[in-house]
């Protein structure tokens, strides 16, 4: 409405400021004009960790944390993960519109065709030491993709941009895969252009004689929803870092690699390998209870629970629960289970966690599936990554094309010594005269 507007009154000047609402808020730089005189550098607001900051407007991810709602481009996360495809939603997350069958036809035949990574790439993999985390590998390699790749940095020509977009979503999988075999000493198996995204991937992870890895249907279906479910989640910890990285107009590889990095920190997508740690540590049903006991006192965190916007049950969590149940009537029950779902029914009762909000995330259950599928801990947060590459390049694409972001500079208030002298010499110097 053309009269929305705040009036703020400064008590210290006694001055009133009107400022314009959009969109029901205020710009953080309107404050600027609240001054007590005209050298004060004028008001800012002060928020650590971005409790409570927009920093963008965005058109791709809507969240309501309150109600447990997740929509990708308008459409429930519950009707994605029913009736497409991974790679028809990532094509809906970086395009705007779920695609056409054409369109279907192009992209699959594109991102199949870019599965390939160059040799090179293998050697440089191969330089990692036997044990080295796998999420480190993919950090570091999708880094050494903008070597390949120099005309990367050319980010403002939006079909070059698109030839990146599709080679990163394309050589993620061969990526990971590479990364997971290189720590089991086995080689490396070139992709199949003509099976689908995650039978590939599983052909290239598990084959070993046999000329082609048979996976099953469930499972292999099992693993593209919780790509879907993986593929964006509106501004967290890893999609700011590649907002940020891609404002100083970084090339889209040093970005997602930054994004992986952030990704890899067990408060964010870390926490589903910390899940598992926590699920053995517990080691059986009966442990459970001293558990929740030695959280509440402090001692630690219960992994796979809580987060920053959700304040409801995680509507993807409630999907892979669902998931789980097809995955164990292939694969077997995961013993762990029985553990994760009264470690969920006592928390869920117990008023620490009520009161707090704190239900479990999609990290919380995604890993048993992974395990029971046969993936290692190691391998829990590589398999967050894959699917989210088509989240972080659709915000850094909208972030790119939006005429109002320039390069992130956030603010700071400078709470260190006021201007002081050296006197004298220093001790370095002083050091290098006595010698
Ligand atoms: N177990 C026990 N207590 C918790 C937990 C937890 N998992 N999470 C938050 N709390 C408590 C916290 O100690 C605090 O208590 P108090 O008010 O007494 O100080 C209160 O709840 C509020 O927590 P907070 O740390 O202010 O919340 P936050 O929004 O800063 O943190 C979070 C969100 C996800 C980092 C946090 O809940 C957490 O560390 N969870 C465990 C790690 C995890 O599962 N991360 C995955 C998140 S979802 C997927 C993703 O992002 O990758």
């Amino acid at each position: 409405m053309a009269n929305d507007k705040v009036t703020l009154t400064d008590h210290r000047t006694q001055k009133s400021y009107e400022l314009p609402l959009n969109d029901g808020h205020i710009r953080a730089a309107d404050l600027r004009q609240i001054k007590t005189g005209p050298d004060d550098f004028g008001m800012m607001s002060y928020d650590p960790a971005f409790m409570n900051t927009a920093s963008c407007k965005s058109a791709v991810t809507y969240l309501d944390g309150e109600n447990g709602i997740l929509r990708y481009r308008g459409y429930p996360i519950e009707e994605l993960a029913e009736n497409c495809t991974f790679l028809e939603v990532a094509y809906l997350l970086l395009n705007g519109e779920l695609p056409s069958q054409n369109e279907l036809k192009d992209w699959v035949e594109q991102v199949s065709q870019h599965r390939l990574v160059h040799e090179n790439l293998k050697k440089f993999i191969d330089g990692f030491h036997y044990d080295a985390h796998p999420m480190g590998i993919l950090t570091s390699t999708v880094a050494a993709l903008s070597t390949f790749y120099p005309e990367a940095h050319n980010i403002k020509d939006k079909l070059n941009r698109k030839q990146q977009i599709l080679r990163l979503v394309a050589k993620m999988p061969t990526i990971a895969a590479y990364a997971f075999r290189h720590s089991l000493g086995l080689p490396y198996v070139f992709p199949e252009n003509d099976l689908s995204y995650t039978e590939n991937f599983m052909h290239m992870l598990w084959k070993r004689t046999e000329p082609r890895y048979q996976s099953n249907p469930v499972l292999a279906r099992a693993l593209d929803v919780l790509f879907i479910l993986h593929a964006d989640h509106e501004q967290n910890a890893s999609t700011s870092v590649m907002r940020a990285v891609g404002s100083s107009h970084a090339d889209p590889y040093a970005a997602t690699a930054a994004a992986c990095a952030a990704l890899s920190g067990p408060l964010h997508g870390g926490a589903n390998e910390e899940v598992l740690v926590m699920l053995a540590q517990i080691g059986s049903v009966d442990n459970v209870k001293d558990y929740v006991k030695h959280i509440k006192e402090g001692k630690g965190k219960l992994m796979g629970f809580g987060h920053r916007v959700y304040k409801n049950y995680d509507p993807r969590a409630r999907i892979i629960k669902r998931t789980a149940e097809e995955v164990f009537k292939v694969t077997g029950r995961n013993p762990k289970l029985d553990i994760a779902l009264e470690l969920e029914k006592i928390a869920l009762e117990d008023e620490y966690f009520v009161k707090r909000k704190l239900y479990p995330n999609v990290d919380f259950y995604s890993g048993i599936i992974y395990q029971a599928m046969g993936f290692k801990p190691e391998m829990f947060t590589v398999l967050f990554a894959i699917p989210r590459v088509a989240g972080w390049l659709a915000q850094w694409q909208e972030m790119l094309e939006d005429p109002e972001q320039k390069i992130a500079r956030p603010r700071q208030i400078y709470i260190g010594k006021e201007l002081r002298h050296v006197t004298g010499k220093s001790a370095g110097l002083r050091a290098v005269a006595s010698d």
